[in-house]
């Protein structure tokens, strides 16, 4: 076999030589992309502003507050009842079994009007005996957060709702209690304070 066939046996053998291509993009493309940038300003250029910028949302954080309340104004019990003590005693007042006991129909309820509003004031925390369960919970203080007026209502809220008629209260009277029990700093210590004043 010659040279030269040896040659073309070889190269027939092996895989062509790879080899880099370029693929630029088509010209069709960059005219169109183009062609849209070149409208969009023209567009942007063109387009009349009738509204000036000066007229935009000039509303400041003052003009979204609420007026405050007036003293002495309805407080509705059941507003507070949803925002203050719902996440806990629950929307029907039954609690959650052993761990929030329930308001309705809870002798620390309907019992004194004082006694009630004496555990929204102060709060509880230790051992509590609610219709015969016992319930170890913290039960929060609202003396700080609730003014008369505002306890005045809740309590009112419980006592005559979920099943409960026990009337209502006054803010006088709250504010009697809570001047009464002013010295108080801590939350009730559960049954063994607050049976006493059943
Ligand atoms: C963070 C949860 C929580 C919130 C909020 C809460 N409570 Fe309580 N409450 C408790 C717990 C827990 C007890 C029981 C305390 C214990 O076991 O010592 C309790 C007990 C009571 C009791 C006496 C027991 C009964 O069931 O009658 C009354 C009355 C009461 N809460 C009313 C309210 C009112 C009114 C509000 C809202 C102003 C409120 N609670 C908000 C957890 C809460």
């Amino acid at each position: 076999m010659s040279d030269r066939s040896k040659k073309i046996q070889a190269q027939q053998r092996e895989m062509p030589e790879p080899y880099e291509g370029s693929r630029p993009i088509p010209w069709l493309v960059i005219t169109i992309v183009g062609a849209l940038f070149a409208f969009a300003i023209a567009y942007m250029w063109a387009t009349y502003q009738n509204n000036p910028p000066a007229y935009g949302d000039r509303r400041t954080a003052a003009d979204f507050k609420v007026a405050a309340p007036v003293p002495g104004a309805m407080v509705d019990g059941a507003q507070i009842y949803t925002a203050q003590c719902l996440a806990c005693h629950q929307a029907t007042g039954l609690g959650l079994p052993g761990v929030f006991p329930p308001l309705a129909g809870s002798e620390w309820v309907t019992g004194k009007e004082s006694l009630a509003i004496q555990i929204v004031l102060h709060g509880i925390a230790g051992d509590l005996t609610v219709g015969g369960n016992h319930y170890n919970g913290q039960m929060p203080t609202f003396k700080d957060k609730l003014d008369d007026a505002e306890i005045a209502a809740v309590v009112s809220h419980i006592r005559e709702n979920f099943g409960n008629a026990a009337g209502k209260v006054d803010a006088a009277t709250v504010k009697a209690e809570r001047a009464a029990s002013a010295a108080h700093g801590q939350p009730w210590n559960g049954d063994a304070e607050l049976q006493a004043m059943k």
